[in-house]
């Protein structure tokens, strides 16, 4: 029977929410426990009864007003391909990044994106892994250039969001994991000493943990890091960081060739279910990421709605208050209980219970709260999504329960 500790994070959720309470207090727990029909049919318009999600740092708030009338008005246009629909949100990311059109590419989220980054630059640095490879042109869409496979380890952190790491090994490519500092930022000295081709993969904010890596050290990091070796910048988290020693490196992508930057609507634009996600970076280096990627992979729905969701300044600056002000409640009764969180900068904490964390998940699991899953590099904390504050107050309760 696999545990807790080898299940992925969409596995872990589902096997957390509806049907799974029984199986966890019977028999521990397992991923072969499915979901029943009935539970199923009910996850497809909202939680079942009494399971509060705090468990993928997903927006509870949910996506713009104006979001959801382009995806109403999407339902008749969803015969055609997305080409035109595509070159919209293309131009609008354009303009609100200060970049050119052919510095965005759109992601079937941002996973998508991280996918094809380790596609594309990670590999076996074996001789002859790299010989050339000729592609036939596409149908829409213009010609793809002949590429070279990647080549190279990938670099990353530990604790971080680990989708990316499959990616490279899945191409035969080597993960070299390198420790956060005790500051939880990311050790940047140590990843350049390492870097040799491939890809560094730098999560800020970073997840697990919710911690940034200060802008000054990403500036010198960037100048220093070899032109051949890519360098992946995930702001999944960009919108709800507010300290003056963060950044986005998006206006370094102009001097540096070997910048990427990856950017998703799944959070503040609260659409992690429709799947949407852009990255910017030099011409170059998208033509490189582009022959890896499915024709069309952005459905027309997630394309009208992100593109709406632009036009909504409030839905930034509201999901921004809202997540502030419920972090700030529940990080303060967390610690008049004696439980410190690292510093957030994203819409979850990562609080240290003192213990062994996994017991306290699945506890809390039994009380229909779900939250994140273990971290093996940092085995005392729980990741918790900051929800609505009666979702936090849920947690709270559970939580002091199982502590007492
Ligand atoms: C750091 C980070 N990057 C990327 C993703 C993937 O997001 P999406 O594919 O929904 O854009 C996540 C999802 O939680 C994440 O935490």
């Amino acid at each position: 029977m696999k545990t807790i500790n080898s299940l992925s994070r969409r596995k872990f959720a589902q096997l957390l929410g509806a049907g799974a309470t029984y199986a966890v207090a019977q028999s521990g727990v397992s991923w072969r426990t499915p979901l029943r029909a009935a539970d199923a049919r009910r996850h497809f318009t909202s939680m079942p009864a009494g399971v509060v999600r705090l468990s993928a740092n997903e927006n509870p708030y949910g996506p713009s007003p104006i979001a959801l009338k382009a995806m109403t008005d999407a339902f008749s246009i969803s015969c055609r391909y997305p080409d035109e629909h595509a070159d919209v949100l293309i131009e609008a990311l354009a303009r609100l990044n200060g970049v050119n059109r052919n510095q965005i590419l759109l992601g079937n989220g941002s996973g998508e994106i991280l996918k094809l980054c380790a596609a594309a630059f990670t590999g076996s640095l074996e001789p002859g892994s790299n010989r050339p490879v000729e592609l036939l042109p596409r149908s829409r869409g213009g010609a793809l250039p002949s590429f070279i496979p990647g080549r190279g380890k990938m670099i990353v952190a530990d604790p971080t969001f680990e989708a990316i790491l499959n990616h490279a090994r899945v191409n035969q490519a080597e993960v070299l994991k390198v420790p956060l500092t005790s500051s939880f930022s990311h050790d940047l000295q140590k990843m350049l000493a390492a870097a040799n081709q491939g890809l560094i993969y730098i999560c800020n904010p970073n997840n697990p943990t919710a911690s940034i890596t200060p802008k000054k050290e990403m500036r010198e990091f960037l100048d220093q890091v070899p032109r051949d070796t890519m360098v992946l910048v995930d702001e999944a988290y960009h919108h709800y960081a507010d300290s003056p020693e963060y950044e986005s490196v998006i206006p370094l992508v102009k001097n540096h060739s070997n910048l990427i930057v990856a950017r998703t609507f799944s959070k503040i634009y609260g659409m992690a279910g429709l799947r949407c996600g852009y990255c910017v970076a030099q011409p170059e280096a998208m033509q490189r990421l582009r022959p890896h990627q499915t024709w069309d992979s952005v459905n027309i729905m997630a394309i009208t709605a992100a593109t709406a969701s632009l036009e909504d300044a409030d839905q930034v600056t509201n999901g921004q208050r809202l997540n502030r002000e419920t972090k700030k409640f529940v990080t303060d009764e967390l610690g008049s209980l004696g439980y410190a969180s690292i510093p957030s900068q994203a819409n979850f904490i990562m609080v240290n219970v003192k213990r062994e964390a996994r017991p306290i998940i699945a506890a809390l699991a039994l009380r229909g709260v779900q939250i994140g899953r273990p971290f093996p590099a940092l085995p005392n904390h729980l990741r918790v999504t900051i929800g609505k504050r009666p979702e936090m107050e849920t947690f709270l309760s559970a939580f002091r329960q199982i502590v007492a």
